[in-house]
């Protein structure tokens, strides 16, 4: 059996980034019509266009995933110009600088920004999209998480590690609960992933990140996005309430450096005196 999305119909979060956009071009590719959604709307356009250019069935639309009314919205938006919706690919997310303080420096206000943009934003999505795909028989939900949902975040802060290991049990949770209306409900761990981020650092940091990878490659933003497309495919037609992890074996290795972390957390403590 080989993967097909046609007649088959996406919505794909964080598509202005760099896996969301992977994730988008791989469903379009493989037949899906695909809307495309982000808050940056200069990087969602550009990712629009290229595929628009290329032929591809896509539009875009700006959406902040924690506001629900607005999810709400472009469901419904979507559903009106194409009938229905398949698929959710839960992709935006990432750190909130002010949240990746050690625990005591942390702002409380920051850490709830974190887990409402990691763990309210997906919730938005599923609640959204949950009644049109029990109306269309089923469907299947992807979210991104983090390795940190499985060990923790070196760089994120305990809010990130917190918000991304709830995507898990949301994961789990939402998988039984909508099991009946068949729609699945998966997730993707990737490790570190050689997108805009690595491509900023500095050459020893991106070497050291090779160095903790058993396969001694970054994982690729279109390695996370084919994982997606295979959750969210008929080939993964038996997995719900699961996850996968893409990171080039990494937790298999090495555990989290507590090296780097303590170094960090020092570093920390003392610029606040
Ligand atoms: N890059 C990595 O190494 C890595 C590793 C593990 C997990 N992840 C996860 O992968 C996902 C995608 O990350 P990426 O590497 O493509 O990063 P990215 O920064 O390239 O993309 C994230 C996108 O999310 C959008 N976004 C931010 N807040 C939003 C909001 N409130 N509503 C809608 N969109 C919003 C941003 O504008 C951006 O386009 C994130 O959930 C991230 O936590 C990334």
């Amino acid at each position: 059996m080989a993967i097909s999305f046609d007649n088959k119909i996406a919505i794909v979060t964080g598509a202005g980034g760099g896996i969301g956009a992977a994730t988008a071009r791989r469903l379009a590719g493989l037949g899906a019509k695909v809307a495309l959604t982000d808050i940056n709307m200069e990087a969602l356009e550009a990712v629009t266009k290229s595929m628009t250019d290329e032929g591809l069935e896509v539009f875009c639309s700006r959406l902040d995933v924690t506001d629900y009314d607005a999810f709400l919205a472009l469901v419904d938006a979507v559903v009106t110009r194409w009938g229905g919706v398949d698929i959710l690919a839960n992709v935006a997310g990432g750190g909130v600088a002010a949240a990746s303080q050690p625990i005591e420096l942390m702002e409380v206000d920051a850490w709830r920004r974190n887990l409402e943009l990691n763990l309210s934003g997906p919730l938005c999505g599923m609640k959204a999209v949950i009644g049109p795909m029990r109306a269309r028989g089923g469907g299947a939900i992807v979210t991104v998480g983090s390795l940190a949902s499985i060990r923790m975040s070196t760089h994120g802060g305990a809010a990130y590690t917190a918000a991304k290991s709830g995507i898990l049990g949301l994961t789990r949770h939402a998988g039984f609960e909508f099991a009946r209306d068949n729609v699945r409900v998966t997730a993707v761990l990737p490790g570190i992933v050689d997108g805009e981020l690595m491509k900023k650092s500095p050459p020893e940091a991106t070497n050291q990140a090779r160095s903790s990878i058993p396969l001694g490659e970054m994982t690729t933003n279109e390695q996370i996005a084919d994982a997606i497309a295979f959750l969210a495919s008929d080939m993964a037609a038996g997995i719900t309430g699961e996850y996968l992890v893409v990171d080039g074996g990494m937790q298999i290795g090495s555990p989290t450096s507590s090296k780097i972390y303590f170094e960090a957390r020092e570093r920390r403590l003392a610029e606040q005196g």
